[in-house]
């Protein structure tokens, strides 16, 4: 498309875009490059998600995207044997919150978040619904539904 027919939604979209993915690059230092946290593959049991610890060992974390939901869980490595489990739901207006370098950050108005889902800075009040988590071995288990 010649960029000189875009009409003034096309071009904020465009610029939107654009700025979305600088955003990325600079936040998401803590990778290699500009990948985003990657998806990791895992096992259903029921109600549980089980996910091997091979999946840590070039990310401190990782999403597992389920059917439940639209939006991944975050699953965040905090030492060998803690894990916490959040969804990247926003409790403020439900955006897709997004892991940075040292917490989760919403897009949308600002809202960050801890790896464990305590809300560190708002207008969010509420924290990210948690999913209980174990290990055991190299598997790593987190609870879903009820
Ligand atoms: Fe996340 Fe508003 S929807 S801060």
């Amino acid at each position: 498309m010649d960029p000189s027919k875009l009409n003034r939604r096309e071009f904020l979209e465009k610029a939107r875009n654009a700025s979305v993915g600088a955003a990325c690059c600079g936040s998401l230092a803590w990778l290699s490059g500009c990948a985003a946290v990657p998806f990791a593959e895992f096992r259903r049991e029921g109600n549980v998600l089980r996910v091997s610890r091979a999946e840590f060992d070039t990310a401190p974390g990782v999403l597992l995207r389920t059917t439940e939901d639209p939006m991944p869980i975050y699953l965040h490595r905090h030492t060998e044997d803690r894990y916490s489990a959040v969804l990247t739901r926003c409790t403020h207006q439900g955006c897709e919150a997004e892991p940075e370098a040292d917490r989760i950050v919403c897009p949308c108005h600002g809202s960050e978040y801890s790896f464990s889902g305590e809300v560190l800075r708002g207008p969010a009040e509420r924290p990210l619904t948690r999913y209980p988590v174990s290990v055991s071995g190299d598997q790593i288990y987190v609870e879903v539904g009820r």
